[in-house]
C-alpha cells in the first residue's frame, strides 16, 4: 500500500507545466519530477550516435545501452545520461523536436516507466509529463490537466526565447507546437489525453500564482493535509 501522495500534471508544450510544477513541489515539500527531461535526455543520445528518429530497431538497440538516472541538487532535478549530467544540453528545438517523434516507441517508453513509477513510490512528487495521469501513476491522488491555447503557449516560448537574446519567430514556434501537439496527442501508445478523474485548467489567461493555487486547492479536496 502506498503511503505517499502523488500530483500528476500533463498537458501540451509550453502550458507552463515544470514552472508550475516546480512552483508547487517548493510550496508543497514534495519532490518534482520533470519526465519531460527524461525522454529529452533519451532523445540527445540517439542525436549524438546519429540514430535516426524513424529507425526504431537501432532506437530499440540504444535503449539498452544507455542509462537514464536523476539527481538532485539543493532541490532541482538534475537528469544524467550515463552518468553525464546533461540538464543544460536537452532545451534546443533540435532535441524537442526528436523527442516527440522518438517517444511514440514502446521501447523508449517502457525504459522510463518503472523508474518514473518508483520515484513515485517512495517519494511524495509533482510529476509532469503527457501520460502520468493516464499511464505511469493512474492512482495519483490528484490530476491535472494543464492546457493554454496554442496562441499563447507560443508566445510564452517567443517571449522566454527573446529574454535569451535569441532571435526567433512566432509564427514558427507556434507552427512547431502545433506539431509537437498533434504527435503527442495522436500517438499509438500513451497519447496525450486528459485522464477522466483530472482537473482540467486552462491557464490561457491566468497568473502563475493562481495556477499554482488551484493546484493546492485541487490536492487539498483530494485529501492533501488531511494525514497525507
Ligand atoms: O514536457 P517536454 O516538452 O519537456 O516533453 C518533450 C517531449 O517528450 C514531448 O513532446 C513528448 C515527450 N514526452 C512524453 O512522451 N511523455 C512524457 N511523460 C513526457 C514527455
Amino acid at each position: 500500500m502506498t503511503t505517499t501522495y502523488n500530483i500528476a500534471i500533463d498537458g501540451p508544450a509550453g502550458a507552463g507545466k515544470s514552472t508550475i510544477a516546480k512552483l508547487t513541489a517548493r510550496k508543497l515539500g514534495f519532490v518534482y519530477v520533470d519526465t519531460g527531461a527524461m525522454y529529452r535526455a533519451m532523445a540527445l543520445y540517439f542525436l549524438r550516435n546519429g540514430i535516426g528518429k524513424d529507425d526504431e530497431k537501432a532506437v530499440g538497440e540504444a535503449c539498452e545501452a544507455m542509462d537514464i538516472s536523476l539527481q538532485y541538487r539543493d532541490g532541482v532535478q538534475q537528469v544524467l545520461l550515463n552518468g553525464e549530467d546533461v540538464s543544460g544540453l536537452i532545451r534546443t528545438e533540435e532535441v524537442s523536436q526528436m523527442t516527440s517523434a522518438v517517444s511514440v516507441y514502446p521501447a523508449v517508453r517502457q525504459k522510463l516507466l518503472q523508474l518514473q513509477r518508483e520515484l513515485a513510490r517512495t517519494e511524495d512528487v509533482i510529476m509532469d509529463g503527457r501520460d502520468i495521469g493516464t499511464c505511469v501513476l493512474p492512482d495519483a491522488e490528484t490530476k491535472i490537466y494543464l492546457t493554454a491555447s496554442p496562441r499563447v503557449r507560443a508566445l510564452r516560448r517567443f517571449k522566454e526565447l527573446e529574454e535569451r537574446g535569441e532571435t526567433c519567430n512566432l509564427e514558427e514556434i507556434e507552427q512547431d507546437i502545433r506539431e509537437r501537439d498533434d504527435r503527442d496527442m495522436n500517438r499509438e501508445i500513451a497519447p496525450l489525453k486528459q485522464a477522466e478523474d483530472a482537473v482540467c485548467i486552462d491557464s490561457s489567461q491566468m497568473t502563475i500564482d493562481q495556477v499554482v493555487q488551484a493546484i493546492t486547492e485541487a490536492a487539498m479536496a483530494r485529501g492533501l493535509g488531511n494525514g497525507r
